[in-house]
């Protein structure tokens, strides 16, 4: 089989890696991929909106598959112009949903109304348009705070806002319906019920008919330690998730996975590839926070390399719609992934400096992100640099891995969130208490 993944940050270095370990495999290219992942297929730059191009590209390496790792080009209809395509007829399946389906992650109003009209548990909301200001201003002096604010569109995982104060969200929703805050996708406004609880990513796979729960992760969206700061695109992930036991994943699975498939094809949207179903956790009942269709990143990082199934062969389940005969077989292992920011990330920050001691790293994967070749010189170029996985016996010890493997690689600006994890490892005292007494 012959691949092609779109994407080049950490979760497509971690696809490539897995991708590359497929007996079904014959050749992987990664557009534009990243210096991570040429050690494991070959980078090509397609410009995705050229047709012809692409098209020609396709025939011309007998490509069969094609893996999307961001949500862009699945937002942008790639998949439809793909499936549109006389002369591929046939010939190629796209891993990951057509424009419709890519709504679920695209428009927060349309996930709305989906998981409405499908009874699948998530926040309490309303969403107002361009012209509806007042109505929207109305509609908060009738909830509580603390209020939840989103942009519909897609803004780079940046366009939901929470605020304690009413005037305070009021403004925010000033700005997006009139100010031109977060650009077109602010043009509609969501705002909804502040769920309070913990945050949950879990993932499957679909050919649209069968699906397969994906191992779950925990993310750290926030830049600083203990969870402050401003919101990152992930500062590292655990899986598995020690609150996310059996039992609460069969809620997650019964009440949301399953449902989310039977709505898709009842509402006659074709959908295949990768769900990621972000979740809180309240009071151990599962609410979908958001749909996102493909794979998350840097949770990809921490799941797949307990992944022990080929990918590949889910993907021909995919492609030959008997995703329900093939298996999925997880490392019981716990995997932590820290990632490698540059200072000043979210915000500004500086490129170009060298990163040295990757061949250092014995106990850990390292997925590359923002890093650049420049000769023999690898270098910084993005706000997120690399990630590092490593597994343990337990919780602890992933932990302690991943961070004893990621001090081994240095840079100017180097930052880490030291706490990865630990919120999960559980209070020494409990751990190391006596047994209870028997009565
Ligand atoms: P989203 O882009 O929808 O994932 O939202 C970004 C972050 O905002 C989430 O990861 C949550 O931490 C937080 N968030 C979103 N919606 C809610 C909600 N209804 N209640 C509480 N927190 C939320
Ligand atoms: N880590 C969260 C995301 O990929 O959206």
């Amino acid at each position: 089989m012959n691949v092609l993944l779109i994407g080049g940050g950490g979760r497509e270095h971690a696809m490539a890696w897995k991708i590359a370990q497929s007996s079904l495999l014959d050749e992987l290219y990664v557009s534009p991929g990243n210096p991570g992942t040429v050690r494991h297929g070959r980078s090509v730059e397609l410009d995705l909106s050229d047709q012809e191009k692409l098209r020609a590209f396709l025939l011309e390496k007998s490509i069969s598959i094609i893996v999307v790792g961001p949500e862009g080009p699945l937002v942008d209809g790639l998949h439809d112009r793909i499936a549109a395509d006389m002369a591929l007829e046939g010939k190629v399946t796209v891993i990951g949903p057509r424009q419709k389906g890519a709504q679920l992650e695209g428009s927060k109003d349309f996930a709305k109304e989906f998981m409405f009209r499908h009874n699948i548990p998530t926040a309490a909301h309303r969403s107002f348009g361009k012209g509806q200001l007042k109505e929207a201003l109305e509609h908060l002096e009738k909830i509580q705070s603390p209020y939840v604010v989103k942009a519909d569109g897609l803004a780079a995982g940046k366009g939901v806002v929470i605020c304690n104060d009413r005037k305070e969200a009021g403004k925010v929703v000033k700005e997006m319906l009139e100010g031109g805050r977060f650009g077109a996708a602010g043009e509609r406004v969501v705002i909804e019920q502040f769920l309070n609880g913990v945050e949950l990513s879990a993932f499957l796979i679909t050919d649209g008919d069968a699906f397969k729960m994906l191992p779950a992760a925990k993310d750290y969206k926030r830049i600083g330690v203990g969870d402050t700061g401003p919101n990152t695109g992930g500062m590292g992930a655990v899986s598995p998730v020690p609150f996310a036991d059996k039992a609460f994943m069969q809620k997650v699975h019964d009440r949301i996975a399953a449902p989310t498939i039977r709505g898709l094809k009842k509402d006659g949207i074709p959908y295949s590839g990768f769900l990621f179903i972000g979740l809180m956790n309240v009071n151990n009942e599962p609410y979908v926070i958001e749909y996102n269709v493909r794979l998350g990143d840097p949770e990809t990082q921490a799941i797949l390399p307990r992944l022990r199934s080929d990918l590949l062969d889910l993907f021909e389940g995919i492609a030959t719609g008997t995703l329900s005969e093939r298996h999925v077989d997880v490392d019981d292992r716990t995997a932590v992934t820290v990632v490698l920011a540059n200072e000043g990330y979210p915000d500004s920050y500086g490129t170009g400096k060298p990163i040295i001691g990757l061949e250092q790293v014995r106990e850990a994967y390292v997925f590359q992100s923002g890093t650049v070749q420049n000769g023999d010189r690898l270098e910084t170029a993005g706000g997120r640099v690399l990630s590092v996985t490593a597994f343990g016996k337990d919780l602890e010890q992933a932990i302690m891995a991943a961070q004893r493997s990621a001090a081994l690689i240095q840079y100017d600006g180097k930052y880490i969130r030291p706490d990865i994890g630990l919120d999960l490892v559980k209070q020494p005292s409990t751990r190391n208490a006596p047994p209870a007494p028997v009565k």
